[in-house]
């Protein structure tokens, strides 16, 4: 299956997407992860996305989608995947539609996770990743580690976003608002989009989900 999942700053995206890239067998790609994966390689690409990624603003479309294309064309993404943070905004949805058309393939569903701004606010006040892998994604009431500050998974120090303060996370929604959301409605237009409620337990979020991409 080839699924975007959309939603708000902390709707859960990437929560979800651990575990339905599982569930589906396919890999989960997601553009704020490899961000965060060349910040701490130090590499210029990293350097570039973390000034803009604290200011809550959007790395330019150009390098986005040269990294995204790539990722695709690895020999895992045949089968599959599973994108999670892109696309962002009307031109990378466009410019999706174009590499997945040169492929001669094609979106099987976009699940949009809808949650209350006051709800992705506490989500991510208390939100905490791993060092080693920044799709490691805990919270400290919701989801909290078994011993405060570990990885459950790799035993990784927790760490809090440093684009997760109060000013970068306005921003950040408001970006989400002006940008991304009209992607939904270009989706729409295709018949691909399925919106779920993204609150309660993560494990019936995740049903929720399953139910809906089974129909996609
Ligand atoms: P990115 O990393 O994609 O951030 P985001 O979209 O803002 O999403 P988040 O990672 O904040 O939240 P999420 O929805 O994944 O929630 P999570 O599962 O962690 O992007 C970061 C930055 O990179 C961007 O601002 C931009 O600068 C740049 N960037 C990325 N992609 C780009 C692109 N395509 N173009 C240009 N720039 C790009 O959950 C949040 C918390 O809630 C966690 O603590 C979790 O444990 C908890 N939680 C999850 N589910 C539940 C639940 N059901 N109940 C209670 N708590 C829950
Ligand atoms: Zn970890």
């Amino acid at each position: 299956m080839r699924i975007v999942l959309v939603g708000p700053p902390g709707a859960g995206k990437g929560t979800q997407a651990v575990l339905l890239a599982k569930t589906l067998s396919i890999p989960h790609v997601s553009t704020g992860d490899l961000f965060r994966a060349n910040i701490s390689q130090g590499t210029e690409l990293g350097r570039l996305a973390k000034s803009i990624m604290d200011a809550g603003k959007l790395v330019p479309d150009e390098v986005t989608i040269a990294m995204v294309k790539d990722r695709l064309a690895q020999p895992d993404a045949a089968k599959g995947f599973l994108l999670d943070g892109f696309p962002r905004n009307t031109a990378q949805a466009v410019a999706l539609d174009e590499i997945l058309t040169e492929s001669g393939i094609a979106l099987d569903g976009v699940l949009d996770l809808e949650v209350p701004e006051d709800e992705v606010v506490k989500r991510i006040a208390g939100r905490r990743i791993c060092r080693n892998d920044s799709s490691h994604v805990f919270h400290v009431a919701y989801n909290a580690p078994k011993t405060e500050g570990v990885c459950d998974i790799c035993g990784g120090e927790l760490y809090q976003r440093s684009d997760d303060t109060e000013e970068t996370v306005r921003t950040r929604l408001e970006v989400y608002h002006t940008e991304t959301e009209p992607i939904i409605e270009y989706y729409k237009q295709q018949g691909l989009v399925t919106t779920i409620s993204a609150l309660g337990p993560v494990n019936e979020v995740t049903e929720r989900a399953i139910t809906a991409l089974k129909q996609s």
